[in-house]
């Protein structure tokens, strides 16, 4: 694993001058991120030793290093999702290559669906915290001390100073966000009902498929986290509309530029 890890980056270094400080990884319907990186090498993933390979319509693969905000950033286009077959050390295996090339500060953006009776679709969360609800844990497995310790605390998974330059981002640029948990499940259906009804008793605002196994690794590197969801669609038992992945992924293009604002000036302001 380590070995992998490190093959993986020697080739990152070998193809880029100047390491990023800055990951991102961008979520269904949030590629338009790349649009406001300058001076972009697009590395495919398919080009990457060790690099599982992307299968999800709407997601490409690529590895995207550029300028964004005044700082160096590699950016995902295209995550790997449990429910596409993945392992766990495969779905956050981007992560410790991040960590490898020097990067301590993780972006991560989802599309989710809001059991929070506040929320609207279109909204904007700040990911406070999360459950994980995914049935393979990303860490289990030999503990390699030299990527974190055994038995990693999450008690501030979501780092609580990007939260707060967030929110005043937000207010300064008068755009409304709500604060969340995210609850991480498999996929690839939808819930049900009752579902949603139980995500949101334990203590869940939204949910989505994604995200929670690249932020236990990332905590795990001691990677400071900031994470967004974008609510694409409603849950629950009085909720009547049938979630689709086409939806999913029109609501998540309004929502857009919302996180792409925030995304962009929190990376300039850290
Ligand atoms: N459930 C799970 N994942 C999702 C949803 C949802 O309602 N919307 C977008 N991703």
């Amino acid at each position: 694993m380590l070995e992998t890890i490190k093959q993986t980056a020697d080739f990152l270094r070998s193809k880029v001058s100047d390491m990023p400080q800055v990951g991102i990884i961008l979520g269904t319907g949030l590629g338009a991120l790349v649009d406001y990186i300058d001076d972009k090498l697009f590395i495919p993933y398919s080009e990457i030793p060790n690099f599982p390979v992307s299968t999800v319509e709407g997601h490409s693969g690529n590895l995207i290093f550029g300028m964004l905000g005044g700082k160096r950033v590699v950016a995902m286009q295209g995550r790997f999702h449990y429910y596409e077959g993945y392992g766990m050390k495969q779905v956050t295996f981007p992560v410790r290559v991040m960590k490898e090339l020097g990067i301590n500060t993780l972006f991560v953006s989802n599309a989710a669906g809001g059991m929070n009776k506040d929320f609207k679709v279109g909204d904007v969360m700040i990911i406070t915290d999360h459950i994980n609800m995914f049935p393979e844990h990303p860490l289990r497995g030999k503990n390699y001390n030299e990527l974190g310790t055994r038995f990693p605390a999450m008690t501030e998974a979501y780092d609580s100073n990007l939260i707060s330059m967030a929110d005043a981002i937000a207010a300064e640029k008068n755009i409304r966000v709500v604060h969340g948990v995210y609850v991480g499940v498999t996929g690839p259906t939808f819930e049900t009902p009752a579902e949603y009804e139980f995500y949101r008793v334990i203590g869940g605002d939204a949910v989505g498929m994604s995200t929670v196994p690249e932020v236990i690794v990332a905590n795990h590197a001691s990677m400071k986290v900031f994470g967004l969801s974008v609510i694409t669609d409603l849950g629950g038992k009085d909720v009547k509309e049938v979630p689709t992945h086409e939806e999913v992924q029109k609501a998540a293009l309004v929502a857009q530029p919302k996180c792409l604002e925030i995304m962009k000036e929190l990376v300039a302001r850290i």
